[in-house]
C-alpha cells in the first residue's frame, strides 16, 4: 500500500489523507491529555496550523461544555476532543459532543464498536487510538476515518505489549488501509519525518506540548518534565491499567504494592485518591502521578504551543528535503 503525501508548491502547508481529513495544514496532532489540554493549549494549536485537542478524560460533563464553548470562541479552524471511553459519565460526554456539533473526536481506552458508529451517524470524523496492530484492524472494522498507534515511550495510559513505537508503526501500517496517525516518543521535527518514512501520515505530539504555556498542567510539572533526564521515566501499574510516569514518591509506592503482591483492589486504592490531578494540576510532585513520556529527556524548554508547532514543521521539511544533515 502506497499513500501519497506532498509539499504545497510554496512549502507552507502538507497535502495528505490526514490533513485533508481534517482541513488543517501541517499533519500535526496535539495529543488529549488529562490536566493538560484544555481550550487554551487546543486553540493554540489549531490556529498554528495542526489539530489541537481537548483531553476530556479530566473534566465533568459541564467542565467540557465549558471547554469546547471557548475553544469555539478561541479559533476558528478545527479542533478535536479526545474521550477515554473508560469515563464513568461517558453518556453525558457524548451527549455534549453532538449538542455542541464538535466536529472531530479521538477515543481511546476502549472499545471503538461502542460509539463510532452513533458518532459518525451525526457527522462527527472519528479516530481511535490503539497500541498494536490487532486492535488497529478492529478500529477499522468498527468503521473509524484513522487511527492513532501509540508505543511504548509515550507518556500516560498505553498498551501491556510494550510494542515500541518504530517496531509499531510498521505493523499498524500492513494491518490497515486508513489513515494512520503515530505517537509515542515524538518531540521533533525529524522524529515526525521518520515516523512518516515508516508509513505514518500524521504525528500525534503529547510530552512537547505539556510543556507549553498554554497546558494547563502545574508548573512545578513542567519544570520536572523540562529537567528530567533518560531514564526517569517507566511504565507501571501493568496489572491494572499500565501508565508511564516518573518516578516519584507515589511510584515507589506502587513499585512496593507490586512487588508485594497486592491485589488490584488495593492497587486502585491506591491509585484512588485522585493522584493524577494532585500531580499533574496541583503540583504535588512526591505524593501525585505524573504522566510524561521517555522523550522528556530531551525536552529542555517551555516554550509557546505555536512555537512548538513551527519548529516541528520546519524542522520536518528541512528533513525531508534536505535529509542526513547531522
Ligand atoms: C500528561 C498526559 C496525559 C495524557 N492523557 C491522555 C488522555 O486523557 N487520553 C488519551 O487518549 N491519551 C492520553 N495521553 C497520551 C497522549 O494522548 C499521547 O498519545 C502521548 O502523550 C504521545 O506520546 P508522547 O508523550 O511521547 O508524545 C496522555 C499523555 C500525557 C503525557
Amino acid at each position: 500500500m502506497l499513500f501519497e503525501g506532498k509539499f504545497a508548491a510554496d512549502g507552507g502547508s502538507f497535502d495528505n489523507r490526514i490533513t485533508k481529513l481534517f482541513d488543517i495544514q501541517y499533519p500535526i496532532v496535539q495529543a488529549g491529555m488529562i490536566w493538560a489540554s484544555g481550550w487554551r493549549l487546543a486553540s493554540a494549536v489549531s490556529n498554528a496550523g495542526g489539530l489541537g485537542l481537548i483531553g476530556a478524560g479530566s473534566m465533568y460533563p459541564d467542565v467540557l461544555r465549558e471547554h469546547i464553548q471557548k475553544c469555539k470562541q478561541a479559533t476558528n479552524k478545527p479542533f478535536g476532543v479526545n474521550l477515554p471511553l473508560l469515563y464513568p459519565d461517558i453518556d453525558k460526554h457524548i451527549e455534549i459532543l453532538l449538542e455542541e456539533k464538535v466536529p472531530i473526536v479521538f477515543t481511546s481506552a476502549g472499545n471503538p464498536k461502542t460509539w463510532t458508529g452513533k458518532l459518525k451517524e451525526n457527522g462527527i470524523k472519528v479516530v481511535h487510538v490503539v497500541s498494536s496492530a490487532k486492535f488497529a484492524k478492529k478500529s477499522e472494522d468498527a468503521g473509524v476515518d484513522a487511527v492513532v498507534a501509540e508505543g511504548f515511550e509515550a507518556g500516560g495510559h498505553n498498551g501491556r505489549e510494550e510494542t515500541t513505537t518504530l517496531c509499531l508503526i510498521p505493523s499498524v501500517r500492513q494491518a490497515i488501509s486508513i489513515p494512520l496517525i503515530a505517537a509515542g516518543g515524538i518531540a521533533t521535527g525529524r522524529a515526525m519525518y521518520a515516523m512518516m518514512a515508516l508509513g505514518a501520515e500524521a504525528v500525534q505530539v503529547g510530552s512537547r506540548f505539556v510543556c507549553s504555556p498554554e497546558a494547563s498542567s502545574h508548573q512545578a510539572f513542567k519544570d520536572t518534565v523540562v529537567s528530567a533526564n533518560e531514564g526517569d521515566t517507566v511504565l507501571t501499574l501493568k496489572k491494572l491499567t499500565p501508565v508511564r510516569l516518573i518516578r516519584n514518591q507515589f511510584y515507589k509506592q506502587v513499585q512496593e504494592a507490586e512487588d508485594g503482591c497486592a491485589t488490584t483492589d488495593q492497587l486502585e486504592d491506591l491509585l484512588g485518591r485522585a493522584r493524577a490531578k494532585r500531580g499533574m494540576f496541583d503540583g504535588d510532585l512526591n505524593e501525585g502521578e505524573l504522566e510524561i513520556g521517555q522523550v522528556s529527556s530531551i525536552i529542555r524548554e517551555i516554550k509557546p504551543a505555536a512555537d512548538i508547532v513551527s519548529e516541528l514543521w520546519n524542522e520536518f521539511k528541512q528533513t525531508a528535503t534536505a535529509p542526513f544533515v547531522y
